[in-house]
């Protein structure tokens, strides 16, 4: 698989699945863009052009597609990342985090999907949304952010039918649970570690997914290889919605 020759951007790209993407684009041969709101974490990323920027901003998102145009005249590929990831139920959420997840999660996914197809409509290209387990089915303590997932897969679907015709393919990956660094924090403590087992025992293959695994889907999605698949939503999940 190679990504030599396109012109990448990654938001989100700091940490966890995003981070892992960003560095795998670049072991592939991409020039890549990586993007997010921690600029201390950003600047320990390597061989990447980095902007700082909040997604749900509209001139941010719109800076960093195009950095990807200053850089090579055209941007082939966008992986809508980054994301908040609160878990609650819909008695303890307000109306206020529902407006916070939905902006960064929904609308930061949004802003960013409209600026590159604006740029890629005379290229084509490639998209790929994180979804999540939570946005194809449903769980407990996550009255909002599984909704917000359900706009990630959304918008892959609808996304590549309006765009096939300008050969924008759109897709979505759907990681189960994730050993993020926020995830391994958990791990330190006995009641975290005790969620951390509960939730890998979800997963018939009776472990968690490490970002790389999910690096590796979205850069399939990216890559020509994908060259026929648009409009899918890819469970990463060791058969978590299998079951
Ligand atoms: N980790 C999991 O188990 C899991 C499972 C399914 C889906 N996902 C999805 O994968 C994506 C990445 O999650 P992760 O686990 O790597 O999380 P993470 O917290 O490690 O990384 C998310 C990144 O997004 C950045 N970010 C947050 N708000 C932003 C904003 N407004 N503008 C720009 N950047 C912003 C953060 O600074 C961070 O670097 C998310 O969309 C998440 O919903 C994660």
């Amino acid at each position: 698989m190679s990504l030599s020759g396109k012109t990448c951007v990654v938001t989100g790209a700091a940490s966890g699945i995003g981070r892992a993407t960003a560095e795998l684009f670049v072991e592939l041969g991409a020039t890549v863009v990586a993007t997010d709101i921690d600029a201390d974490g950003l600047a320990t990323l390597d061989n990447v052009t980095r902007v700082v920027g909040d997604v749900a901003e509209d001139e941010d998102a719109k800076a960093m597609i195009q950095a990807a145009i200053n850089l090579s005249g055209r941007i082939d590929v966008l992986v809508a990342n980054a994301g908040v990831i609160p878990l609650m139920t819909i008695t303890e959420a307000t109306g206020e985090d529902w407006d916070h997840v939905m902006n960064v999660d929904g609308k930061g996914m949004f802003l960013t999907c409209k600026y590159a197809i604006e740029a890629m409509q005379h290229t084509g290209g490639a998209i790929v949304t994180l979804s999540s387990i939570s946005g194809v089915a449903g769980q407990p303590k996550q009255a909002i952010y599984g909704p917000a997932k359900f706009v990630a897969s959304g918008l892959a679907k609808h996304l590549a039918v309006e765009w096939a015709h300008a050969n924008i393919r759109v897709n979505a990956v759907a990681p189960g649970t994730i050993r993020t660094a926020v995830v391994k924090k958990l791990e330190e403590d006995a009641e975290g570690k005790r969620y951390v087992d509960g939730m890998a025992a979800m997963h018939p293959m009776r472990r968690l997914g490490e970002p790389v695994e999910v690096a590796r889907a979205i850069a399939f999605l990216a890559s020509d290889q994908a060259s026929f698949i648009t409009g899918a939503v890819l469970p990463v999940d060791g058969g978590y919605l299998a079951q």
